[in-house]
């Protein structure tokens, strides 16, 4: 079991295949467990959460535990003390914490001295408890993943990173597509074996898989009108999905922005999981808090 959740990378081998497996069998039998009887999770987010925030709560919840809350504001994190004193002060109260960052090295930060397991709910560079979700959902519907084609057109950011590096653990094949400038580290591109096609019509032609996520993560809302006028020409719109092919699938981790990366039609139409995938965070959520804060051996 590793020790912390704050990227793809800190997965050992067998460690996704493992989170995969349970998550699956979780949401088959509708699991209840004992693994978290006694133990809280203290949620820390600086920034708005729908579904990671319900999920951990939901998950801890069904796994016998407690989740608790906790509004960065409120808190002071980083303001009203450092960020090493809260997670020495929390670490002697709760079993695990996840935190929503603004800053990568703020997770880094508490899992360097919180003395429990930290998840990252999503920092400013990656978001590993949606990659999984993602995975768990192209799995079930493809029943593998070895070998699948993923299309991802829109911003090069946090979502696509984590994805990147789980697709390539599972050996799928990811195509980018992303406007000049946009394009995620060029070291994570190499890594994950991924080749980018600047025209989202050709990178979909034939793909499995087509996702695309926010062009204006949070954070950037300053950036907004320049990003809105860059990313013209890499919305999602039923006319990309025909140009993939029938056969592909349209992911989105939501929130959506309607009438920017993607349109009504192409969420709510037949070739859309984007509401399974919301589902699968539940599961796979559950199977990583299983293992990593109950002690529950991850099931290859
Ligand atoms: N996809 C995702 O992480 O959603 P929230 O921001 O609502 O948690
Ligand atoms: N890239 C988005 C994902 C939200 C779940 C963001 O960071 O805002």
């Amino acid at each position: 079991m590793p020790e912390h959740l704050l990227n793809i990378a800190s997965l050992r081998p067998g460690d996704l295949q493992g989170i995969l497996e349970t998550a699956a069998y979780f949401k088959k039998s509708s699991y209840r467990g004992r693994e978290l009887a006694g133990k809280t999770v203290a949620l820390l987010f600086e920034k708005p959460s729908l579904r990671t925030r319900t999920t951990l709560e939901v998950a801890a919840l069904h796994l016998g535990g407690h989740a608790v809350y906790l509004d960065t504001r409120q808190v002071g994190l980083g303001v009203r003390e450092p960020v090493k004193d809260v997670a020495l002060n929390l670490g002697r109260w709760v079993e695990g914490i996840a935190a929503r960052v603004n800053k990568h090295e703020t997770v880094e930060e508490l899992a360097r001295y919180a003395g429990v397991p930290v998840i990252n709910a999503l920092s400013d560079t990656d978001h590993p408890l949606q990659a999984l979700a993602d995975l768990l959902t192209l799995r079930e519907h493809f029943g593998r993943l070895e070998g699948l084609r993923l299309a991802y057109v829109g911003d090069g950011n946090n979502v696509l990173a984590s994805l990147l590096e789980a697709a390539s653990l599972a050996g799928m094949e990811v195509v980018v597509s992303t406007p000049e400038g946009y394009e995620p580290p060029a070291g994570l591109m190499e890594r994950a074996g991924a080749t980018l096609v600047r025209d989202p019509y050709e990178a979909v032609a034939g793909a499995d898989a087509v996702y695309t996520d926010v062009w204006v993560s949070m954070g950037q809302e300053e950036e907004t009108q320049r990003r809105l006028r860059d990313f013209r020409g890499y919305t999602v719109t039923p006319e990309l999905m025909e140009a993939a092919g029938k056969q592909a699938v349209f992911l989105h981790c939501l929130p959506a922005h309607y009438g920017e990366e993607v349109v009504e039609e192409v969420v709510y139409g037949p070739q859309s999981k984007v509401f399974d995938q919301a589902e699968n965070r539940l599961h796979t959520v559950k199977a990583v808090l299983a293992g990593l804060v109950g002690g529950r051996p991850w099931s290859g």
